[in-house]
C-alpha cells in the first residue's frame, strides 16, 4: 500500500528523534510505501513564516493519511504573546485535524523496572494480584474544555482591579465521543474504565459524570468507575496497578499523563497517538502520532536525546492509522530487545553507561524484523 504522511520535527531534539521514526517505519514495513512530506510547524515556522502554524501546513497535514510530529518550542519564543507561541501549533494541528482522543499509554517496562522510582514493595502491596506492574492507558479529551474555551481579561471598577478568565465548556457529543474511544479501549484490555474529573466542585465535570453514567450501560462487559482528579493524581504513584483505562477532560489529561511519565521512570519512552473520525472522502480516521516529551532545547544537536518515544509513536501510527498490526509489533520488539540488551540513552541510564541518540536509533533498527519475517 502506498501511504502520505506529514512530517512536523519541530523545534529543538524533534528533528533528531523523527528521523528515527521514519527510518524504524520505513524498515518494519517493506511491502508499503510512505510518501513524507515535511511540514513546518512551531518555533521553526515562525522564524520561517511569522507564525506557528502556517496555514499550508494545516493543508498538507489535512491532505495526507497521518502526521507525525517532533516536538515544539523553546527559550527563543517564549517571550512570545500567547497566541504567538509555538505550542499554538499543537493546539492548531488538534483542533485542524479534529483528533479529540489522545492516548496515552504508561506501562511498566519491565526492562527498564530500576527507573520506576515507586518502590517495588509500594507497587506489590497495591497491585490488586500482588503483583509490580501497571499498565494505563490514559484517554485525555484533546480539542475541547479549557484548552479552547473563552478567555480574556479586563478591569473591574472595584477593589479586586484587573481580571483574568479561561472557561471549560463541554458539549455532550464532544464528551460521548472521548467517552467512545475510551470504552472501546477498555473492551480490548482489561476491562476497567475510570472517568477523572472534579465533580465536586465543577459544572462541566457533574456534566461528564452524567452522561459516563449513561454510556456505562451500554458496555456490559467494561467496569466503570469514578475518581475525583486531586485523588487520582494520588493513586498514580501509590496504586498505578488499579487502573487500566482512564479518561479525563483535556487539563486533567495533561497533567495525569505527565504524572503517569514519571511513574514509568521516563518521559523519553512514551509515545502518542491523537485520534478523530475519518472525514468524508478519507481512507483512514485522523491521526497526529508524536512522543510525549518536549522539544528539550538543553540537550539539542547534540547526540543525546533519546528517540525511542519518537520511534514507538511511529509504531502506534502503523497500528492506529493503518491497522498494521504485526509491523508496530515489529517496532516495539526491537525496542524492548535493546533495552534488554542494556541499550541506555542518558535519560535513562542512571549513573550506568549510555549511548547517543544515533547509536539507540541504530541498535533499533538493527533489531527490527521486518514483518514479512515474522509472518
Ligand atoms: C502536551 C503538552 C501540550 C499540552 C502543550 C505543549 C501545549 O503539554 O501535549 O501534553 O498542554 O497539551
Ligand atoms: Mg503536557
Amino acid at each position: 500500500m502506498n501511504y502520505t504522511i506529514a512530517i512536523a520535527p519541530g523545534d529543538g531534539i524533534g528533528q533528531e528523534v523523527t528521523e528515527w521514526a521514519v527510518k524504524a517505519v520505513e524498515k518494519a514495513a517493506p511491502a508499503h510505501h510512505f510518501n513524507w512530506t515535511k511540514i513546518l510547524a512551531g518555533g521553526c515556522a515562525i522564524d520561517a513564516e511569522g507564525v506557528p502554524l502556517p496555514p499550508k501546513s494545516l493543508e498538507t497535514a489535512l491532505a495526507c493519511d497521518a502526521l507525525l510530529l517532533g516536538a515544539v518550542g523553546g527559550p527563543k519564543w517564549e517571550t512570545l504573546p500567547g497566541n504567538l507561541r509555538p505550542e499554538r501549533a499543537l493546539l492548531g494541528l488538534r483542533a485542524g485535524l479534529g483528533v479529540y482522543a489522545n492516548l496515552r499509554p504508561a506501562s511498566l517496562i519491565q526492562e527498564l523496572k530500576d527507573a520506576c522510582p515507586i518502590k517495588d514493595e509500594v507497587l506489590k502491596a497495591a497491585h490488586p494480584q500482588g503483583k509490580p506492574e501497571f499498565d494505563i492507558l490514559i484517554v485525555r479529551e484533546l480539542t475541547g474544555g479549557i484548552y479552547f474555551g473563552e478567555r480574556g481579561r479586563g478591569k473591574a471598577e472595584n477593589v479586586l482591579g484587573d481580571y483574568a478568565y479561561d472557561t471549560e465548556k463541554y458539549s455532550r457529543a464532544e464528551v460521548e465521543r472521548v467517552l467512545r474511544f475510551g470504552y472501546e479501549a477498555a473492551q480490548k484490555r482489561r476491562g476497567k474504565l475510570c472517568m477523572v474529573d472534579k465533580s465536586n466542585v465543577l459544572e462541566s465535570s457533574r456534566f461528564w459524570r452524567e452522561i459516563t453514567a449513561e454510556m456505562a450501560k451500554n458496555y456490559d462487559g467494561v467496569e466503570t468507575s469514578y475518581m475525583y482528579v486531586d485523588n487520582a493524581a494520588m493513586q498514580l504513584v501509590r496504586a498505578p496497578g488499579q487502573f487500566d483505562v482512564i479518561v479525563t477532560s483535556n487539563l486533567f489529561g495533561d497533567i495525569l499523563s505527565d504524572e503517569a511519565s514519571a511513574v514509568c521512570g521516563s518521559i523519553g519512552l512514551l509515545a502518542s497517538a491523537s485520534l478523530g473520525d475519518k472525514a468524508p472522502g478519507k481512507k483512514y480516521i485522523a491521526g497526529m502520532y508524536e512522543p510525549v516529551h518536549g522539544s528539550a532545547p538543553d540537550i539539542a544537536g547534540k547526540n543525546l536525546a533519546n528517540p525511542l518515544a519518537a520511534i514507538l509513536s511511529g509504531a502506534m501510527m502503523l497500528r492506529y492509522s493503518f491497522g498494521l498490526e504485526t509491523e508496530a509489533c515489529a517496532i516495539e520488539n526491537a525496542v524492548r530487545a535493546v533495552l534488554r540488551d542494556g541499550c541506555r540513552t542518558k535519560d535513562i541510564a542512571g549513573s550506568g553507561k549510555y549511548i547517543g541518540t544515533t547509536e539507540m536509533g541504530t541498535a533499533v533498527l538493527a533489531a527490527i524484523y521486518p514483518a514479512e519475517v515474522l509472518r
